[in-house]
């Protein structure tokens, strides 16, 4: 369940005074032990969310079910995830529509994974391909965690994206998201798998990367002009007259490149730049 009363087997993130975190599963006569007391859990179960909760020895915890975000920040990890503010970038940028058939590598912890699902819906699919065993596994738990199960609408798989051809997908998809090292050995492959106009982002973390990637691209003669960029966000904080931004920010997670599909046999434009002087 995504709203309403709180039942059994929800997810419950109980925060405290101190706006510390513990996330708990509702059980009926469970309990949640902390230093500052028990929280019966059939005090929670049945209450609407944002309810307080209180301990035995008078503390209060304030009770939400997780967001997808507060999921993806405390699931574990095999590999490091796709943050927030750039999943947002691809979801909309990449133009990841209801319906759409989109294929991503690698599927890491699953986190750009929930997004893609939750985009597409059931009437679209999403194919995760992962190379290594152990990372598929944390990707399937924590998409089933948070779905509770694996949705009908996903093929996980393990494999080389490489080695991924269209009759694998059952066809051309809409769209490719690649969040790998070394993404422009793979070029080709998106090339054969995704449909004329479909849209191929990918994510990558330093300048050597980004270069490389953006070469490869213009060299495949079969994409648009490629374009690049990064997201910054910078927090405030909103208090008065002390009114700012946050002293801390996570300045750099990585650059984003986005192009689209040519059709087969057209020779893409070439980009007009300025005459240099
Ligand atoms: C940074 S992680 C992806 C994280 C994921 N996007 C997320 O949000 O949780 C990169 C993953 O790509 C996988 N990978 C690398 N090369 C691959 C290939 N050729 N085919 C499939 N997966 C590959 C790695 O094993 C690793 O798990």
């Amino acid at each position: 369940m995504y709203s309403g009363p709180f039942q059994p087997g929800d997810k419950v993130q109980l925060t405290d005074a101190k706006r510390r975190h513990f996330t708990i599963e509702l059980t009926p006569g469970g309990q949640f032990h902390s230093h500052k007391g028990i929280v019966n859990h059939d005090d929670i179960i049945g209450a609407d969310e944002g309810t307080v909760a209180k301990s035995t020895l008078g503390a209060d915890f304030l009770c939400f079910r997780h967001l997808l975000v507060d999921h993806v920040l405390s699931m574990p990890r095999g590999a490091a995830v796709i943050y927030p503010k750039d999943a947002g970038q691809i979801l909309v940028e990449g133009d990841i529509f209801m319906g759409a058939r989109v294929l991503e590598a690698g599927a890491g912890s699953g986190a750009l994974t929930m997004s893609l699902l939750r985009a597409v819906g059931p009437q679209g699919h999403v194919f995760s391909y992962e190379i290594r065993d152990d990372h598929l596994a944390y990707a399937r738990d924590n998409v089933s965690d948070y779905f509770g199960g694996e949705p009908e609408w996903w093929t996980p798989k393990l494999g080389d994206f490489g080695e991924i051809t269209t009759e694998d997908l059952g066809g051309p998809v809409d769209r490719v998201i690649l969040d790998m090292v070394e993404p422009w050995h793979f070029i080709d492959t998106v090339k054969d798998v995704l449909i004329p106009g479909g849209v191929f982002m990918t994510y990558v973390a330093t300048v050597p990367q980004l270069m490389n990637i953006v070469e490869t691209i213009r060299e495949a003669k079969c994409f648009t002009e490629p374009r690049s960029w990064e997201t910054l966000l910078r927090e405030w904080k909103v208090e008065g007259l002390a009114t700012r931004p946050e002293h801390r920010m996570n300045a750099h997670t990585a650059f984003l490149v986005w192009t689209r599909r040519l059709a087969d046999g057209v020779t893409p434009p070439r980009p007009q730049r300025r005459a240099r002087r």
